[in-house]
């Protein structure tokens, strides 16, 4: 029987029977994470003609303005994933401290960190954004509503991390171990088709993506890093940089190469948050064969101490992040 278009409902079962012991509460997740997806693309697509574009009247813990839509998929997330009886707890870049559940619903055995809008100085003007997530099993024996510290588990701890990116299609692109999957949205019929079987970042590519205004704030490992891709006669780099972690990421699976947000003598350890940014792109990078370190170590050794703690981020072909290290070993 000819197998037909794979949806992410499909794909999904078809996964989860690999696992005897699987009981359908990660299919759930992932397709109630798909579902409040497919909402925020919508508001995203018609965000010049309802008022939700521009700035809401309120900052979050870092200090940064939230937009309209920080907040609106902020509560499409929650909304979406709080009542199905599978989280213990909610952490999310535009909440302070963890997001309960609420009494009512029964508390699950897993654990999400998400980035509800990625991207957000983009919105106003058109350009590419995003929604990361990142998915814990919590420690056994523990029940009820989780703490803070249920969140402070090395990424590499991860049983799923994904990303929706919000562009001239929407796309959520997710793995759980078993490679990394790209799911193209087609809006007539509301479904996430299978597009991207088993994404591989090329083992080096031609795009460096840095922001070079802080150039002569970064250290000299990082200054020679990109004074050496920028000179490289063979290579031919090219810098692309959006502005939206996601959008530059994205780009970097699919054609090679490398994005940094390196520490500056102004943001020591960067601006990028480690939970809910590099962690879930660092185990999905992994799962495509490419790699995402900080200063020092690979991303998913670290282990969090904080919700919202920041890090270096140099991620994407093994080649170009195999050059930063070698710089700031002194090889270079
Ligand atoms: P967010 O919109 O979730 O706060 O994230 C914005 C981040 C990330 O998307 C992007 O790579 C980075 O900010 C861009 O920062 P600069 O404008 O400082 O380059
Ligand atoms: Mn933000
Ligand atoms: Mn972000
Ligand atoms: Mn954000």
């Amino acid at each position: 029987m000819e197998k037909g278009v794979t949806n992410l409902n499909r794909f999904l079962l078809e996964e989860q029977r690999k696992y005897p012991e699987a009981t359908g509460g990660f299919t759930i997740l992932i397709e109630s994470i798909a579902f409040a997806s497919k909402i925020i693309s919508r508001e995203v697509n018609k965000a010049g003609i309802v008022n939700i574009i521009g700035k809401a009247q309120s900052t979050n813990v870092h200090g940064e303005d939230q937009q309209k839509l920080d907040i609106y998929a902020n509560n499409r997330m929650i909304t979406a994933l709080d009542h199905l009886g599978k989280l213990c707890a909610m952490a999310s870049e535009e909440n302070n401290e963890p997001i309960l559940i609420p009494d009512e619903y029964p508390k699950g055995k897993y654990l999400i960190a998400f980035d509800p809008l990625d991207g957000s100085s983009n919105i106003d003007v058109n350009i590419s954004i995003g929604t990361i997530f990142g998915i814990y099993k919590r420690q056994d024996g523990k029940e009820g509503n989780a703490c803070c510290t249920e969140f402070f588990q090395p990424g590499r701890n991860m049983v799923a991390a994904g990303y929706i990116i919000y562009g001239s299609s929407t796309m959520l692109v997710y793995t759980s171990g078993n490679g990394v999957h790209g799911f193209t949205l087609d809006p007539s019929i509301g479904e996430y088709i299978l597009s991207h079987p088993f994404m591989k970042f090329p083992d080096s590519g031609k795009i460096y993506s840095i922001n070079e205004v802080n150039y002569n704030r970064w250290d000299e490992a990082t200054r020679k890093f990109v004074d050496y891709l920028k000179g490289h006669e063979e290579r031919e780099y090219t810098s692309r940089y959006i502005g939206s972690l996601v959008a530059d990421f994205h780009r970097n699976l699919l054609k090679g190469g490398v994005f940094a947000y390196p520490g500056d003598t102004r943001n020591p350890r960067g601006k990028l948050r480690l939970l809910y940014e590099c962690a879930p792109l660092a185990f999905i990078a992994e799962q495509a064969g490419g790699m995402a370190v900080n200063d020092e170590i690979n991303i998913l050794d670290i282990v969090p101490t904080d919700l919202h703690q920041k890090e270096p981020f140099y991620i994407g072909s093994k080649y170009e992040v195999e050059t930063y290290l070698k710089a700031k070993r002194g090889e270079l």
